[in-house]
């Protein structure tokens, strides 16, 4: 098949004897959560799986739709801050796995209270309740930002020091950090997962690949922060749940496992011409915006360790980028809805074109 970078890996199907039984989602409504959650309940006798969420802008119970009905799924409303409320459902299950988080850079940078308050209280708040109740699981879901800039051609290892900057990726490092804590002090059997930029399916429209074809669908600019050259490494949707999973099945506790696609790292500029030629849209629609301050210019992940656990990535940037540009273009139902809201004002506060920078083309 087209894209297809490795074989060789455990499937979910055989990571779901390894899973703990009742797992409570925090975060499940958003967009990798939800596919995570998609993922595990798609399995034959699958683990029951509660979803705790707040619905905050980047939650939508529409990327839950599919599994509404199914037997092992139930959904409560509610914050992670809220002790009672975590103390209550962390009683009804054996892991927490923690998705909840505030998670756009940008946001962070023009707002970051709501950052420390969910990433880092909020995970204390799960933490404890997890230890209260002698679950056999906590699994956090961090982000390779937590490493900061990584130069060239240095590749991310776990041991590597954390040198997050900016509110958010500070504010992930924080939480991280207390579950890693959480093991050493009171042997909370806790794992972290790192996963790098990730796009697919069901991502709200303001990080790069859904904000870009959105627009381009709506032949709107696209805005390229600085020269457009900040490198990333960009791991699909559901490669990223399916690791997410490996570590819970399999992952040694108190360890970091790093999730990568590796092999490509695509630059800001690679992704607008990507998501053009995709969409079969000019170049002038690029627009070179104010640069994000304090813009990590490269990260990038050494995931040998996930793979020795039996995770790789299954597709390569190209494929991953086909099948979210399809379903960007078929599914607009989703996400003009969102574009027409709260995120219209963001984008406002947010991109500042610079003058007189010309689009390629
Ligand atoms: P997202 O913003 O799409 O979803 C976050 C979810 O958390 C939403 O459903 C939101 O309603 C919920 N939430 C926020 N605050 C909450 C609170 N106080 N209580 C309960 N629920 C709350 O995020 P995402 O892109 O799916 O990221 C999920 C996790 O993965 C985050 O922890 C993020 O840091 C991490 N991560 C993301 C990426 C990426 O590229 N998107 C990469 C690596 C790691
Ligand atoms: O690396 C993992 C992280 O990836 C996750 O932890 C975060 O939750 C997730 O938001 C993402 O963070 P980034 O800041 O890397 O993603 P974002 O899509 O915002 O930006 C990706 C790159 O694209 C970055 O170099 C900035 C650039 N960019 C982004 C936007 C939104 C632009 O040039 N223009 C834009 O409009």
């Amino acid at each position: 098949m087209m894209g297809e970078i490795r074989a060789e890996h455990a499937s979910i199907a055989e990571l779901v004897p390894s899973l703990p039984r009742r797992l409570l989602v925090a975060g499940g409504a958003g967009f990798i959560g939800s596919a995570f959650v998609r993922l595990c309940l798609e399995q034959a006798d699958p683990p029951a799986v509660t979803v705790l969420d707040k619905l905050t802008y980047a939650g939508n119970l529409a990327n839950l739709a599919e599994v509404a009905e199914h037997p092992r799924y139930r959904f409560v409303r509610g914050d992670i801050c809220d002790r009672a409320l975590a103390d209550r459902l962390a009683g009804e299950v054996d892991c927490i796995v923690n998705f909840a988080a505030e998670s756009h850079v940008d946001r962070s940078i023009l707002d970051p209270d709501a950052f420390i308050q969910t990433d880092v209280y909020g995970t204390y708040s799960l933490l404890e309740a997890a230890r209260k109740h002698q679950h056999q699981r906590f699994l956090q879901v961090s982000t390779d930002e937590v490493y900061g800039d990584v130069e060239e051609p240095q590749l991310s290892v776990e041991g590597d020091p954390l040198r997050p900057r900016s509110p958010y990726s500070a504010s992930k490092a924080g939480a991280e950090m207390q579950c890693l804590a959480y093991h050493a002090t009171y042997g909370l059997p806790v794992v972290v997962t790192r996963g790098s930029n990730t796009y697919g399916p069901y991502q709200y429209p303001e990080k790069i690949v859904p904000l870009f074809t959105t627009q381009a669908l709506d032949r709107l600019p696209l805005p390229v922060y600085g020269d457009g050259g900040a490198v990333r490494d960009y791991l699909y949707v559901d490669d990223h749940a399916r690791g997410i999973a490996t570590v819970l099945a399999r992952g040694e506790a108190g360890q970091a496992y790093n999730l990568g696609q590796g092999g490509q790292l695509i630059d800001g500029m690679k992704v607008a011409e990507t998501v053009l030629r995709l969409t079969d849209r000019p170049a002038s629609l690029i627009q070179y915006v104010s640069d994000r301050p304090g813009h990590d210019r490269r990260y990038a992940l050494d995931s040998r360790r996930a793979a020795e656990l039996g995770w790789g990535p299954e597709l390569d940037f190209d494929a991953g980028m086909e099948l979210t540009v399809a379903w960007y273009r078929r599914r607009r139902d989703w996400w003009e809805p969102i574009k027409s809201g709260e995120f219209a004002e963001f984008y406002r506060r947010n991109y500042h074109p610079v003058a007189g920078a010309a689009a390629p083309g």
